[in-house]
C-alpha cells in the first residue's frame, strides 16, 4: 500500500475488499459528482457505477484543511472525508494507487486507512514550450500525470527569444511572425496556442485541481517579440526570432513609455485567460549592455534617480508589478528580480541556487524553490545519457532535496511556499524524449513537495517505482523507448 507521494499516515487493516460495481453516497459533494464519477471510471476500469454496487461514502468535514483527506477502505465499503473537492480529488488519487491496474470486473483492495495533507501549497511543474513546441493534447496528458501525483501548479513558459506561443489579439504579429523561427537547415519551426486553446487547457487543468500560471518573459528573453515589434527595443532592430540557445543582448527598452503600453496590453489579454492570482514575469538573464548605450534608458535613470542599470531593471519590474496589482495579481519572478531592489509583493522563484529564496524570505517576501542543482529536469536523467554536456540528475538524487533551507526562523520557513521542477526544452525534440525526462523524476518531485521531509522514505519509495512505471506505460506514457534506444546505442 505504498502510495506516491507518501501520505502523512497510513494503516493497513487485516482484510481486503472485493469491489464489483459501486455507487456513490454523498450529500455534501453533490455538485462534484461528475468529477468523482470521472475519476472513479479511471480507477476502476471495467467496473461500473451501479446503484446496487458497493458504497463509496463521501463526507464533508469542514474542520479539515483545504487539501487534506482521509480515505478508509473497509471490507464492504469505502469512505472519504475532506473539507473541499480538492481533498476528495486527492483521496481518489490515493485510492487509484491502491489499485493501480485494473482490467477485470472485480478488484481486490487492501483494507486500510490513509490520513493525509500536503507539506507545501506550491507543488509545481514548469514546461518550456518555446524552445520546442508541444501540442495541447500532449500538455493535457502531462497535466493528467501531475494530478495523479498531486502536483497542483503548472507554470507555462510561453514566451522566449526562440518563439512566442500565445495569441495576443491586439498584436497579431506575435503569432504570425514571433511564433516562427528559421532553422539552420532552412526549414521553419514553431507554433502557438490560440486564446481558445489556452482557455481549454486552463479549464481542463482546473478539473484536475491544477492552477495554470502563465509566464510572459520581460525585460529579457524577448527577441521573438522584438523581431515583430522592434520599436520596443533600444536600437530599433531589425531582429530575427533566434535559433540558437543562450542569452541575447537585445531586450525591451526601459526608457520608452510605449514599451510599457505594449506590455500592459499584453498583460491585459493574458490576465483574461488565466484565473490564477499569480503571474510570472520572468525577469531572469537580462543583459544591460543595450540599456547602457540607449539615450532613452539613460534619461529614464536620470529622471527616476536610479544609480545603475540593476536599479533600472528593478524599476522596470516595479512598473509591471503596479499593472498586476491593479488586476489583483501577484507577481512572480526568477531570482534576478532581487538585484537592484525587490518589489514589495513579488514572489521569488529561486533557480540559480537556494540563496535567492533565502534572501527573499529574509526580506519578508514569499519564495518558491526550484534550484538548478536539484530540480532542473533539463539535466539528463541517466548516466548513460551523454546527449548534451549537462550534469546528470538522477531520480534518486532529486529525491533527496529538501525545499526548506537550513538556518531560517519558523516564520521565514513559512514564506517558502513550495518547490517546482523546471523542464527547459532546448534539447528535447520529441514527445517520448520529454516523457523520458519527466518519468520517473516526477515521482521524486511529488514526494519532495507533498510529503513532510522527516516522513520521506527512499527505500519504500524505490520499491514501488517499477510498478508505477508499468502503470504509466499501460496508460500510454512512452518514457521507455528513448531510454532503450540509448542503451542499444551504447
Ligand atoms: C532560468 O533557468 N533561466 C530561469
Ligand atoms: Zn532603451
Amino acid at each position: 500500500m505504498r502510495i506516491i507521494p507518501k501520505p502523512k499516515e497510513c494503516k493497513v487493516f487485516p482484510d481486503s475488499m472485493k469491489m464489483g460495481n459501486y455507487k456513490i453516497d454523498t450529500i455534501h459533494f453533490a455538485d462534484q459528482l461528475e468529477m468523482i464519477k470521472c475519476q472513479l471510471a479511471f480507477i476502476f476500469g471495467d467496473i461500473n457505477y451501479d446503484e446496487t454496487g458497493s458504497t463509496i461514502l463521501i463526507l464533508q468535514r469542514e474542520e479539515m484543511q483545504e487539501e487534506e483527506y482521509k480515505l478508509i477502505v473497509f471490507e464492504a465499503s469505502i469512505s472519504i472525508e475532506a473539507a473541499t473537492a480538492k481533498g476528495v480529488f486527492y483521496a481518489l488519487q490515493s485510492l487509484r494507487q491502491m489499485i493501480l491496474s485494473n482490467t477485470g470486473k472485480e478488484v481486490e483492495i487492501q483494507c486500510g486507512m490513509v490520513s493525509d495533507a500536503p507539506a507545501f501549497d506550491w507543488r509545481g511543474l514548469h514546461i518550456d514550450v518555446c524552445r520546442h513546441f508541444y501540442s495541447i493534447d500532449f500538455i493535457k496528458k502531462q497535466l493528467d500525470l501531475m494530478a495523479m501525483y498531486k502536483l497542483n501548479k503548472f507554470h507555462w513558459h510561453l514566451t522566449e527569444d526562440q518563439g512566442w506561443r500565445i495569441e495576443i489579439k491586439k498584436y497579431p504579429k506575435l503569432t504570425s511572425e514571433s511564433a516562427w523561427r528559421k532553422t539552420k537547415d532552412g526549414s521553419i519551426y514553431g507554433g502557438f496556442y490560440t486564446q481558445e486553446e489556452i482557455k481549454d487547457v486552463v479549464e481542463y487543468a482546473s478539473k484536475l485541481h491544477i492552477e495554470v500560471i502563465p509566464e510572459i518573459e520581460l525585460p529579457g528573453h524577448s527577441v521573438a517579440a522584438l523581431a515583430a515589434y522592434p520599436e520596443y527595443s533600444c536600437t530599433g532592430g531589425p531582429f530575427e526570432v533566434i535559433d540558437v540557445w543562450g542569452v541575447t543582448d537585445d531586450v525591451y527598452c526601459a526608457g520608452k513609455d510605449i514599451t510599457f503600453d505594449f506590455l500592459r496590453d499584453i498583460i491585459d489579454e493574458v490576465c483574461e485567460l488565466f484565473p490564477s492570482k499569480y503571474f510570472h514575469i520572468g525577469g531572469d538573464e537580462c543583459p544591460k549592455s543595450r540599456w547602457k548605450e540607449c539615450p532613452d534608458c539613460q534619461q529614464r535613470m536620470k529622471d527616476e534617480g536610479l544609480k545603475n542599470e540593476d536599479e533600472l531593471q528593478s524599476w522596470f519590474i516595479r512598473q509591471i508589478e503596479k499593472v498586476l496589482l491593479e488586476k489583483g495579481k501577484t507577481l512572480i519572478g526568477w531570482d534576478e528580480i532581487l538585484e537592484g531592489g525587490l518589489a514589495d509583493t513579488a514572489v521569488v522563484m529561486s533557480w540559480r541556487g537556494i540563496d535567492g529564496g533565502i534572501e527573499a524570505v529574509k526580506h519578508g517576501n514569499q519564495a518558491i524553490m526550484t534550484p538548478w542543482a536539484n530540480l532542473y529536469f533539463d539535466k539528463r536523467p541517466f548516466p548513460e545519457d551523454k546527449k548534451v554536456d549537462l550534469p546528470i540528475l538522477s531520480w534518486e538524487d532529486v529525491y533527496k532535496y529538501n525545499p526548506i533551507p537550513e538556518g531560517l526562523t519558523p516564520d521565514q520557513e513559512k514564506l517558502i511556499i513550495g518547490a517546482q521542477a523546471n523542464i527547459w526544452t532546448e534539447h528535447i525534440y520529441t514527445e517520448n524524449e520529454f516523457e523520458y525526462m519527466l518519468i520517473p523524476r516526477i515521482f521524486s518531485l511529488s514526494e519532495i513537495v507533498w510529503t513532510d521531509y522527516a516522513n520521506k522514505d527512499f527505500e519504500s519509495f524505490k520499491s514501488v517505482v517499477p510498478k508505477h512505471e508499468d502503470y504509466l506505460t499501460k496508460l500510454g506514457y512512452d518514457f521507455k523507448t528513448y531510454k532503450e534506444q540509448l542503451e542499444t546505442n551504447r
